[in-house]
């Protein structure tokens, strides 16, 4: 892939590294925001974009947010994030071509950005990268010597979250009868369903994909029309697909008491985490809740921690930090996300 300088004004981030790969048209952008210890880690994002130059900016915006989530971990790491734009038509060889072509570019960083699976791409891919770039790209299949899928741990680390939110809302946390509805059933939605139908939770779910809502009817999970998703009554709304969908018309339709959902970068801005808490709707901030996955992968397989080891983590860490987090709120006039910035900000220079 070929190196190409691009501008890019307002970003506070350390560096962006831009490649355009002339055999598929795919554009791929590697945002580092924060680099600790010379090292950032990040997932590798891959989908159609409706321009190419929109994986740039969704690098940017993410690649801070994992800053905020290495550091609501207790992990000596920088954020970053990579976005792939790929034509809608690319085959499977082509892909995997491809993916080779894109470890090149992480082997190149010599270091500076370790990667794993995100929205649109798998262990199985990560396998792929991790041969070109070795040590470089986790959260690889357990054939191959990783710790597989992160999303079960993500997944398992918003069911705490939302435990929480119905203790701090009812004063118990329990599950029977609580209405969810879960925006987005994709690796992460769908473990989540899963789990919260086994927790008694009447949940039901939206998604583009008419096939994943039928994959749920058959397991019994109740669907919402996508475009009633934000006006239908519900206990706790849970964003699961992409970020960006807290924004002002979506919160004043809103008729649920709580948001907690493992989306990245759910806010539009900073104005919207006051509008929720204008609204009442509590507020569960996505990078203090959704680093389930990552949490559990890196401590799996650069610390060598066993999979129980890596769940009691991810649960006790998102138990504290929300807890923390919903506490001070209430006791105060400010927001939960104003006060997980604030929490991550406070580690970020104790480090
Ligand atoms: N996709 C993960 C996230 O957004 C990123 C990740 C997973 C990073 C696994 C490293 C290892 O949290």
């Amino acid at each position: 892939m070929k190196r190409v300088d691009v501008d890019l004004p307002g970003w506070t981030g350390e560096a962006v590294h831009v490649f355009e790969d002339s055999l598929t048209g795919a554009l791929a952008a590697i945002a580092i925001h924060q680099r600790v210890e010379g090292r950032s880690a990040g997932g590798t994002r891959m989908k159609v974009y409706s321009e190419p130059g929109h994986a740039i900016e969704d690098a940017q915006r993410l690649a801070e947010g994992m800053t905020f989530k290495w550091a609501a971990a207790g992990l000596e790491l920088g954020g970053a994030k990579a976005a792939i734009h790929v034509p809608p038509d690319l085959g499977v060889e082509a892909r995997r071509n491809l993916l080779e072509r894109y470890g090149e570019c992480v082997r190149d960083l010599e270091g500076a950005f370790s990667t794993g699976p995100d929205l649109g791409t798998s262990s199985e891919d990560m396998d792929i990268v991790a041969e070109v770039a070795p040590g470089l790209a986790l959260g690889r299949t357990v054939d191959a010597g990783g710790a597989g899928d992160p999303a079960p741990y993500t997944a398992l680390g918003v069911l705490e979250a939302m435990r929480v939110v119905l203790q701090f809302l009812d004063g118990e946390p329990v599950f029977a009868d609580a209405g969810v509805i879960i925006q987005g059933v994709g690796n992460v939605g769908a473990q989540l369903a899963a789990k919260l139908q086994a927790e008694g939770a009447k949940v039901r779910v939206s998604d583009i994909d008419a096939n994943v809502v039928d994959a749920c009817r058959v397991m019994g999970i109740d669907s919402v029309p996508m475009e009633a998703v934000y006006e239908t009554e519900c206990d706790i709304f849970a964003p699961c697909a992409t970020g960006g969908i807290l924004r002002r018309r979506n919160i004043s339709a809103m008729r649920c008491r709580a948001v907690a959902g493992a989306a990245n970068t759910q806010l539009r801005d900073p104005a919207d985490a006051e509008r929720l808490k204008d609204r009442r709707i509590a507020y569960a901030p996505d990078f203090i809740i959704n680093c389930g996955g990552a949490i559990a992968i890196t401590r799996m397989e650069l610390d060598g921690w066993d999979a129980e080891r890596a769940r009691a983590a991810t649960i006790e860490t998102v138990r504290e930090n929300l807890t923390q987090v919903l506490e001070a709120a209430a006791l105060s006039d400010r927001s939960p996300q104003a006060l997980a910035l604030e929490l991550v900000e406070e580690r970020i220079a104790n480090r």
